[in-house]
């Protein structure tokens, strides 16, 4: 148990750099006794305690979150909210910040997601669902292209070809239904293509009650420009200095609509409801809901927060967030991915990470691990292809986005890759992107 009787112990699961972000925000609480992160990094050993759990398998985590008498279970990623670990952890009478199986199809099922947008009414691409490759084959035909070509389910980010030519949408459509997302792809959403800026919102929410955090946007491409292939983010900044108020405001309610359809359909999200807008001509259209944090945004909202997010995951997770007011800071922060030569091809590991203390000794600058470990010698080294997120604050986007490439030049390991153009089309303006 905790030091104090006013203390948690706290499990969160995941290893990326979201997970180091909540972790170090967590363990700044007063109200953080022990704070176990599973399995973690190089970087969430530094506030927190490693555990080698299997985080998708809902009666361990539940297990251990019993025997070590932890009062809340923060969960990361998707793969376990969707496999059901929130409503083991809940049914062993522990709080959990995450949705159970049912909320977080909401990620885990873009058809799921589709139909529930249709009932509340929310604004979302037009679509049609396959479950057979003929008739997908003809649906995008009669559409043409450009057009949208989606596996239902998780694909970690890759399941998703937006079809410039009619070409291509026949092929994503076959490899959809040829085992290249395995299962994910038995079901496809052909949905029509939107055009406009991303805008990322999140939402603090107990099912019932919805707090919206500030806007994001990540950077999903590889290489600057925005092309190559998608990634699971090089970078990201908020807020978003391209959005309007009537556009904020817009989002704000997609969320609330959203989870008051939850509601009403009985499913209890108590957790982070993630919109991936599209800021179309004709307002902001949803494209896609996560049921988690999202990485990299989570580097640039969690850093801004000033409440106590001990205090306000419990509350969602107790169903009394009416009770908790938000508070932000007023900076802009900017976050730049440093990525492994290669990524998301394949890339080598084991590479010695030197300079994360001289970037952080700049104020205002926090480097959070996502790809790192530490190796036999004791080491910091390199262990995915998202290695690190540089975040730093200013008091303007230009000062949080000069601040943070002076950060990522102090680091160094063989094969750092990152863009260099993070941020630079919000800072350009609107007309950068209608061009
Ligand atoms: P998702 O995994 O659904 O977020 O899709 C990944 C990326 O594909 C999004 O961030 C968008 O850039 C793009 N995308 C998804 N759906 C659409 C759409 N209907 N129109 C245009 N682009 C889309
Ligand atoms: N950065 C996108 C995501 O977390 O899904």
């Amino acid at each position: 148990m905790g030091a104090s009787e006013n203390t948690i112990d706290i499990l969160l699961l995941g290893a990326g750099g979201r997970e180091h972000a909540l972790a170090a925000k967590l363990a700044e609480s007063p109200r953080c006794g022990k704070l176990y992160i599973a399995p973690g990094n190089g970087g969430t050993l530094e506030v927190g305690e490693n555990v080698s759990l299997n985080e998708a398998d809902a009666e361990a985590v539940a297990d251990f979150a019993r025997e070590t008498g932890c009062g809340l279970v923060v969960i990361g990623p998707e793969a376990p909210l969707v496999a059901g670990v929130a409503d083991a952890v809940r049914a062993a009478g522990i709080p959990c910040f995450g949705p159970g199986a049912e909320g977080a199809q909401l990620e885990g099922s873009k058809l799921f997601s589709k139909q529930l947008m249709a009932r509340a009414g929310i604004p979302t691409a037009a679509y049609g669902s396959f479950t057979d490759e003929e008739a997908a084959l003809a649906y995008v035909r009669e559409q043409g292209a450009p057009v949208v070509v989606k596996a239902d389910g998780l694909a970690a980010g890759k399941g998703v070809v937006v079809a410039l030519t009619l070409d291509e949408a026949l092929d994503a459509v076959h490899e959809c239904f040829n085992g290249a997302f395995g299962d994910a792809g038995s079901t496809v959403v052909i949905e029509e293509m939107l055009t406009g800026p991303e805008c990322t919102l999140l939402a603090f929410t107990d099912g019932t009650v919805v707090r919206p955090m500030a806007t994001s946007q990540d950077h999903k491409r590889a290489l600057e420009g925005d092309l190559g292939p998608n990634t699971g983010g090089m970078g990201v900044y908020s807020p978003v200095p391209i959005v309007t108020d009537e556009e904020h405001a817009a989002m704000c309610r997609i969320l609330d609509d959203t989870i008051a359809e939850a509601q009403r359909e009985g499913i209890d999200f108590r957790g982070c409801l993630y919109g991936g807008f599209m800021l179309t001509p004709a307002g902001p259209k949803v494209i896609e809901y996560n049921a988690r944090f999202g990485d990299p945004e989570t580097e640039v909202l969690i850093p801004r927060l000033k409440s106590d997010l001990v205090e306000v995951m419990l509350a969602c997770a107790e169903q009394r967030l009416g009770d908790v007011e938000l508070e932000w800071r007023d900076e802009w922060a900017v976050s730049v991915v440093l990525t492994s030569a290669g990524y998301p091809g394949s890339y080598e590991k084991g590479k010695v990470i030197t300079g994360i203390d001289d970037a952080e000794a700049m104020e205002n600058v926090t480097v959070y691990h996502a790809g790192t470990a530490v190796n036999d010698e004791g080491e910091l080294v390199t262990s995915g292809g998202r290695v690190l997120d540089v975040t730093a604050l200013g008091a303007t986007f230009e000062d949080a986005r000069n601040l943070a490439y002076a950060a990522c030049d102090k680091i160094a390991f063989e094969g750092k890759t990152l863009r260099r153009d993070i941020g630079l089309r919000a800072l350009r303006g609107r007309d950068a992107w209608d061009a």
